[in-house]
């Protein structure tokens, strides 16, 4: 028998986080070349039924395991495996809890080794809905933005409850992402804006509209490769995002060193008051001297993306 490979990717919002859970849109963009991998491989011998092997920078995959085991379970008792013998290797690129959808990442691709090693075909409602049992133990109830993202090698245009719609990027650009290095606070960050919309309604009601309208706006330059466009469009949105008292000061250091040194365009993203921001640099060029500038500031890792992808 075969050994068997499922692959999936990380994931960063471009636009619309906090905005997103009042109704109004957002756009996720996978990022293809931060990779999580998952191999099956055929044991010849004994009676071990499930060894997971962690392998590469996903030392700490404890704090999902439970999703993560109750899936592999599942999985195994779908395809009525217990008594087959097989090695479960993961290996990631993707840090944890960085919103960068490690877990859905982790899930999207066990599933897919799965239904690779047992020759049998997978839909992609099939794939989303196997990858909600993990996601549901992990984060209690997921909107299906991070899964959805990290199988596509689509962006995502998403609103609650009501749609998931990958379209075609046309974009020539480097996304930099720059970790703080300070923990993001997703969960005080939602309940920041819930007390702001209680305390000044009027405002913060038009703060979120905002941003909404700068999400529709990035998904129309997203398509039409008006980067410069697209760079206002974060600015801007991370002007609401300042408002609404989720950005940092580590976050608006990073963002400040970003534009200075080229950036079309910087925000936070995800949830804020920690976290990750992200940059867009018009070329490779520019990419290097932003990398610079914020490793200069003080983040503490920074990935890229260039699109189109190969
Ligand atoms: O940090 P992430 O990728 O989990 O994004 C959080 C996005 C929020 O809009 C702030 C919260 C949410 O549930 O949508």
């Amino acid at each position: 028998k075969k050994t068997s490979i499922g692959k999936s990717h990380a994931k960063v919002i471009l636009m619309g986080e906090h905005s997103v859970v009042y109704g109004q849109p957002a756009i996720a963009l996978p990022l293809p070349d931060i990779s999580f991998t998952t191999t099956i491989m055929p044991r010849l011998a004994g009676q071990m039924i499930f060894t997971p092997t962690y392998q590469g920078p996903l030392s700490s995959l404890a704090e999902n395991y439970e999703g993560i085991r109750q899936l592999i379970l599942r999985l195994l008792d779908f395809f009525n495996a217990k008594k087959r013998p097989f090695t479960l290797h993961i290996n990631s690129d993707i840090p944890q809890e960085r919103g960068m959808g490690s877990s859905a990442a982790s899930a999207i691709s066990i599933v897919r080794a799965f239904y690779d090693f047992f020759d049998t075909p997978l839909s992609s409602e099939h794939l989303q809905t196997w990858a909600a049992v993990e996601e549901r133990i992990t984060h209690g109830s997921p909107s299906g933005l991070d899964t959805s993202t990290v199988a596509s090698s689509l962006p995502i245009w998403f609103i609650k409850n009501e749609l998931t719609q990958p379209f075609e990027l046309n974009l020539n650009a480097t996304f930099i992402l720059a970790d703080t290095g300070i923990h993001g606070q997703t969960g005080l960050a939602v309940s920041v804006v819930r007390s702001l919309l209680e305390e000044q309604p009027h405002t913060t009601k038009k703060s979120i509209q905002h941003l909404g309208e700068l999400t529709t706006a990035a998904h129309h330059a997203l398509q039409f490769n008006t980067l410069s466009e697209l760079g206002s469009l974060m600015n801007q949105a991370q002007a609401e995002l300042q408002t609404l008292g989720v950005s940092h000061p580590q976050l608006d250091t990073l963002i400040h060193a970003a534009r200075q040194a080229g950036a079309l365009g910087a925000k936070l993203t995800g949830g804020g008051i920690g976290g990750t921001m992200l940059a867009l640099a018009p070329d490779q060029k520019a990419a290097d001297g932003i990398i610079e500038a914020l490793e200069n500031a003080g983040a503490t890792e920074i990935w890229t993306q260039t699109y189109p992808t190969n």
